[in-house]
């Protein structure tokens, strides 16, 4: 792995242009958007997007979202079935990404798709992550801006933890407003179904589909169709544990809602007071780094309800406590 001077930007129209270049230039730059940060280059060159696995440490396999200023420019890349159309134009920008068929004038590199012939879009809803995809002019590959595997980063400070020395540049935008990565549909044949829940809560797709959602992927045979969903990610370095009462004396405490004492916790935090589930969403990626401390041997988590963004932090929350 190649060292890198990592240059840290504001989000001044100045240092928007300078990141816009260095992403045209094949570079390695974090931006924010409305979900986490992403790691982005330019999702039409080969080299560039090699360059986020290694900075990553990303396994080859698993795809990336290409990033867009507009549904207009999305259009270009990929097919878009009546219900992905009435889902783009209903959610974008926003936390919503859509697995379509390659465009035959899709300009993704092979290596961001990861050789599938299908495509993963978003159009973000963030100015910082607008005025630099309209700076490159160009599709952006980006993924979650952490280490392969572990929490993603909500923000600036979070990238320079994990990815300093590894990428070119870090725009700093402030925190992210969801703070869970965005919901991926899958839109390949005739069913819509959920890849990966996250920003955008089932019921609001399923009111504008009409429908419920299918469960999983589709007609995709033995391909790993969301290989980023497979078995443990998003995990700190202290074990979790889920659905507590309570926290050991050698564990932290994350609690949801009121009460709830924890026991003796060493250190404690709280995902939402009020039991808010969009507060929980955008407090937990960074509560889950602030308590993992070399004297803690795991986070007990209170229980959280599945409604709402509830199924994605419950969903996030699993893959930590999963087996490594
Ligand atoms: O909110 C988000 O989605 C953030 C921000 C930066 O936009 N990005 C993000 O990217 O979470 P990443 O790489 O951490 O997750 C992308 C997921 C992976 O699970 C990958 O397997 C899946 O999208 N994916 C990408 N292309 C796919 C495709 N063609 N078919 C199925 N799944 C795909
Ligand atoms: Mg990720």
């Amino acid at each position: 792995m190649t060292h890198r001077n990592t240059l840290h930007l504001g989000s001044d129209p100045s240092s928007l242009a300078t990141a816009g270049r260095i992403l045209a230039e094949g570079g390695l730059v974090s931006f924010p958007t409305e979900t986490v940060y992403g790691l982005g280059a330019d999702a039409t060159n080969g080299r560039a997007v090699a360059g986020i696995y290694e900075a990553k440490g990303r396994p080859r396999f698993n795809p990336l979202i290409a990033h867009l200023a507009s549904f207009e420019l999305a259009r270009g890349q990929g097919v878009f079935s009546p219900a992905a159309e009435r889902l783009a134009r209903a959610f974008w920008p926003g936390p919503l990404t859509l697995v379509v068929p390659k465009a035959p004038t899709c300009t993704v590199s092979e290596i961001a798709t990861a050789g599938l012939d299908s495509v993963a879009l978003r159009v973000p809803d963030h100015p910082v992550a607008h005025a630099v995809l309209e700076a490159v002019g160009r599709p952006v590959a980006a993924p979650s801006a952490n280490r392969s595997g572990h929490v993603s980063a909500t923000t600036a400070a979070h990238v320079a933890a994990d990815l300093d020395g590894r990428i070119d540049a870090i725009v700093d935008g402030g925190a992210t407003q969801v703070g869970v990565e965005s919901t991926i549909l899958s839109c390949l044949g005739d069913r819509v179904a959920m890849l990966r829940p996250g920003g955008l809560s089932r019921d609001m797709i399923e009111d504008v589909l009409g429908l419920a959602l299918a469960e999983g992927p589709e007609g995709a045979g033995d391909e790993p169709v969301a290989p980023g969903m497979l078995a443990s990610h998003y995990a700190p370095r202290a074990h979790v544990r889920l659905d507590a009462e309570e926290a050991g004396p050698d564990e932290a405490w994350l609690g949801f809602g009121p009460g709830g004492g924890g026991g003796q916790p060493h250190v404690a935090a709280n995902l939402s007071p009020n039991g808010d589930l969009t507060e929980a969403a955008a407090n937990l990626f960074g509560m889950l780094r602030l308590l993992d401390r070399a004297d803690i041997h795991a986070i007990a988590v209170a229980p959280i309800p599945g409604e709402g963004l509830g199924e994605a932090i419950r969903d996030r929350l699993a893959r930590a406590a999963a087996e490594r």
